[in-house]
């Protein structure tokens, strides 16, 4: 017998970047099925459109891709609280039926209802050269070996799928702030403890040591707590932090 059991959204909306007066809540009543996850509630949506009292309206407008955890795309703020959507279930985001309210992230530009752009995360990366140089295409032979302890402390660092929940907790990260945010900083560690990557810690280092930088951090220890992928974001800094200071005193000394 199919379910006769409902789940109420609310979603905040808005056409476009610069529409702010179509900003507006929408409310939807739709078909609870078990095991449901908010991207499949937004799912339900966009089959029937209309709002819980009857108006028609446009399909809601969200992003998402693996639905697994593993993208960051379908981030957003599910009861107020910055997460990812497919990975928050119905029965656990509302145990009793109470209505769902979903919202755009606030830190990053708005595209449309629920989805906004995250490019400055990807620019900062770019910022902080989170990769490992190659001198060329040719076969370059085996690089150095890096030992267990190095890859213990590197793979935790490495789950990072810039999915901007730091950012969004940052208290630092503000329409009146350049701080870069904990993501980058902790790619910085990463990168230069990698014994390739840190042929380039130096430049890496020398990315975050001005207005922006690491020295920004407030040290209010949001960004640890949102991490989905549970990274140490608070010993990243400090680990950072410390090289940059070494960088700072030191730095000429080895160039
Ligand atoms: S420790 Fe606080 S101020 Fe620093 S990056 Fe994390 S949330 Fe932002
Ligand atoms: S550090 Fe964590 S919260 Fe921040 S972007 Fe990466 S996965 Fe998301
Ligand atoms: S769809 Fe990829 S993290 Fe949710």
């Amino acid at each position: 017998m199919a379910s006769t059991k409902t789940i109420r959204l609310k979603v905040l909306r808005q056409d476009g970047p610069s529409s702010r007066d179509t900003k507006r809540w929408e409310e939807f009543d739709i078909a609870w099925h078990p095991r449901m996850n908010v991207i499949s509630a937004l799912m339900e949506i966009r089959k029937n459109p209309q709002t819980a009292d009857g108006t028609k309206t446009a399909p809601v407008v969200w992003e998402s891709s693996c639905l697994e955890e593993v993208c960051g795309s379908c981030t957003m703020l599910v009861n107020g609280k910055v997460r990812q959507a497919c990975s928050a279930l119905v029965d656990q985001v509302s145990p009793n039926g109470e209505p769902i309210t979903l919202a755009p992230m606030t830190k990053f530009p708005l595209v449309r209802d629920l989805v906004v752009d995250r490019s400055r995360m990807f620019e900062d990366l770019k910022k902080v050269k989170a990769w490992v140089h190659l001198d060329g295409s040719h076969e370059l032979g085996p690089g150095p070996r890096q030992s267990q302890e190095n890859q213990e402390e590197a793979y935790p660092l490495s789950r990072c799928m810039t999915c901007g929940c730091c950012l969004e907790a940052c208290p630092q990260v503000n329409g009146q702030s350049s701080f870069i945010g904990p993501a980058a900083i902790n790619q910085v560690r990463l990168f230069n403890l990698h014994p390739s990557g840190k042929m380039h810690a130096a430049a890496r280092l020398e990315s975050l040591m001005g207005e922006g930088g690491i020295g920004d951090c407030g040290k209010a220890q949001n960004c640890v707590v949102v991490c989905p992928k549970e990274i140490p974001l608070v010993d990243s800094i400090a680990v950072v932090s410390r090289q940059t200071t070494k960088h700072m005193l030191f730095g000429w000394l080895l160039d």
